[in-house]
């Protein structure tokens, strides 16, 4: 007997790796005639919590129901998941006994015959955590190693080294798929041992959602190869571009899902790595020339603003400081890159502009992009 009747697969995908993933496991989902739904993680739950899940083809719809099995697909960032799909577990109504499974992909890497894994940390038990406290019932978890995307922080794979990664992760989505599809368990051992890395690594994860992806966010520049096609805006998995006079600006919002990096036609897309240099030499003078204005006109705020006194207002106004000067900086930047030498300058001192982008060897753009409905 089929245990499943209805696959419900939501994914969250930069550059296609859990995308493909996705795809896998509804492959298998179909060759055992369960009916499919497999979609993105819409941008709209940015602004209105998770409108989707509430239609009729929710896990709600079938509350209580065995029959039907949610799966959740994104990619690892710093350790854990990306906060967009936190919000979207988060937001997802109540399981009310439906089953579930949580896929991680992660960075794979191939140096010669020898395959290395990716570390998903906390990722996918986090998530599964959420599910279990919004009552489904997890059965199974699973970490896939995936070509790494993070073609901000490295060049990307060549096609010949992402495809044999690829055809290797589809072995192991697969069968995880076939187990859970056939009414099985699947919680792989090596999926604990990344929970207790994930956990010691955790101090990490918190940094880089706290303030690490809003600073890398604001590195990201468009060159002057950048024709003003829109495409990065439009394709934005969360709408973080937004087309001024022509040129992208990216806010706060964005996830560092790399797929507006990977698919510009142009590769006009750069992370500035001199950027983040100049915005440090910027911000750590100017930060303490500001704690000595405040402490100067307002005497009283010594004592808080002193770090051996109280530490976490100090941390507080450091965090909240930063990301005011990072977000009027860019707002500058931006102006300023609009003049060509400006522009050359930053480009031509960037990393990213001399590397290969990658994105899922057999992905289009078009595959992540849903049509707009009407
Ligand atoms: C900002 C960022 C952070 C990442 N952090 C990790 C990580 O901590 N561990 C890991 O194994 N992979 C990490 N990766 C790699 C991706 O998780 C991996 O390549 C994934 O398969 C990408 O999937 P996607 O194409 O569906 O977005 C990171 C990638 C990015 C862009
Ligand atoms: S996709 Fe590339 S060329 Fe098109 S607007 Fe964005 S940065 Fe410019
Ligand atoms: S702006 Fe680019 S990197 Fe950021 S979320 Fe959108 S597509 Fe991904």
């Amino acid at each position: 007997m089929i245990p499943y009747k209805t696959a419900i697969i939501r994914v969250f995908s930069g550059t296609g790796n859990s995308h493909r993933v996705a795809a896998w496991l509804a492959e298998v989902a179909r060759g055992r005639g369960v009916e499919v739904s497999n979609e993105g993680i819409g941008p709209e739950v940015r602004k209105s919590g998770s409108p989707e899940v509430e239609n009729s083809e929710s896990p709600d719809s079938g509350a209580g129901n065995e029959k039907t099995l949610l799966a959740l697909v994104f990619p690892t960032h710093a350790f854990t998941a990306p906060w967009r799909v936190v919000r979207y577990a988060c937001g997802l109504p109540r399981g009310n006994g439906a089953h579930a499974v949580v896929v991680a992909t992660r960075a794979g890497l191939k140096f010669g015959p020898v395959f290395t894994p990716g570390m998903e940390g906390t990722g996918a038990y986090l998530i599964a955590l959420i599910l279990r406290l919004k009552g489904y019932r997890i059965r199974g978890v699973c970490g896939v190693d995936m070509p790494s995307n993070w073609i901000a922080s490295h060049w990307g794979l060549h096609r010949s080294t992402a495809e044999p990664i690829v055809a290797r992760s589809r072995r192991v989505a697969t069968r995880f798929g076939q187990r859970v599809l056939d009414g099985g368990r699947a919680f792989p051992i090596g999926g604990m041992v990344e929970l207790l890395l994930g956990l010691v690594l955790a101090p990490i994860s918190f940094l880089y959602l706290i303030q690490g992806r809003f600073f890398l966010a604001k590195l990201f520049f468009a060159d002057n190869r950048c024709t003003g096609c829109g495409l990065c805006a439009a394709s934005c998995p969360v709408q973080a571009i937004t087309m001024w006079g022509k040129r992208p600006y990216w806010s706060f919002a964005c996830e560092s899902c790399m797929r507006c990096m990977a698919f510009c036609p142009t590769k006009a897309v750069e992370s500035g790595h001199s950027l983040g240099i100049l915005y440090f030499l910027l911000t750590a003078p100017l930060f303490v020339w500001g704690m000595n204005e405040l402490v100067t006109h307002f005497p009283s705020l010594a004592w808080a603003l002193d770090p051996e006194n109280s530490t976490w207002i100090f941390i507080l106004a450091n965090w909240a400081f930063s990301l005011i000067a990072l977000g009027l900086a860019y707002l500058v930047l931006t102006v300023l890159l609009r003049v060509r030498a400006i522009n050359a300058l930053f480009a031509y001192t960037t990393l990213t502009r001399y590397w290969r982008r990658y994105h899922e060897p057999d992905t289009v753009v078009k595959d992540l992009v849903p049509p707009k409905a009407g």
